[in-house]
């Protein structure tokens, strides 16, 4: 007792003593600054688009940025991911069945309630703005913008739509990055354009 109240008496501003400064104060890593986990040399690998990054849809929301989208834009080669221990794994956008999965999962989430759970424009709500919802497998009726019924959308048309809406649909950029939004188009092209066909 008699030395805690010593020590404490000495100087006011005094922490005291530290076992593990780091704990107190964190060790600050900048960003962009060199980092140090082993294997990982920080240039993610060609042809993938890091998690949560927007970086590689560069058209605006007009009809002619809807356009070049559609004839330009395209899946992701494969997605990145790094481990915990700084490995860096790469795996296959398509003809990969998790993707396809994790796509049907989010359209169940963000997309099924308005056009339907096999996208054939019937989901839940049925409020008179939401009364023109288009079938994915249409391949008759002519969409206005691409000029190709909704069966022939290419991806980057459909990306396109997700992310700036159209009409009575909002936009959906804020609620799906960029690697979910390809997820959703994938399990749309490969689902539910051909629906019952
Ligand atoms: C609130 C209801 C609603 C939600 C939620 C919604 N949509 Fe739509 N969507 C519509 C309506 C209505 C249209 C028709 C718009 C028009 O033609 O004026 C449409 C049209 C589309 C089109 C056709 C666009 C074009 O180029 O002609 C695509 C593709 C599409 N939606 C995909 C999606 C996807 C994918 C999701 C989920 C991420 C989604 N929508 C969520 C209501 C919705």
């Amino acid at each position: 007792m008699l030395v805690t109240l010593c020590y404490s008496c000495k100087d006011n501003t005094s922490p005291g003593y530290e076992y593990m400064p780091d704990m107190y104060r964190t060790p600050p890593i900048e960003t962009y600054a060199e980092h140090t986990i082993e294997g990982y040399d920080g240039i993610p690998v060609e042809g993938t688009i890091a998690r949560g990054k927007l970086s590689s849809f560069k058209y605006d929301g007009t009809t002619e940025g809807y356009l070049i989208a559609g004839e330009e834009s395209t899946y992701p080669d494969s997605i990145y991911k790094v481990d915990l221990g700084g490995k860096v794994k790469s795996i296959p956008f398509k003809n990969n069945q998790k993707t396809l999965e994790e796509g049907e999962k989010l359209y169940g989430i963000f997309c099924a309630h308005c056009h339907g759970i096999n996208g054939e424009g019937d989901g839940s709500v049925t409020h008179p703005a939401y009364s023109a919802v288009p079938a994915y497998n249409d391949s008759e009726k002519i969409r206005p913008r691409a000029n190709i019924p909704m069966s022939e959308l290419k991806e980057g048309h459909i990306y396109h739509a997700i992310t700036y809406g159209l009409n009575a649909m909002g936009p959906h950029a804020s609620l799906l990055n960029e690697e979910e939004r390809w997820k959703v188009v994938l399990y749309i092209q490969e689902k539910l354009q051909n629906y019952g066909k």
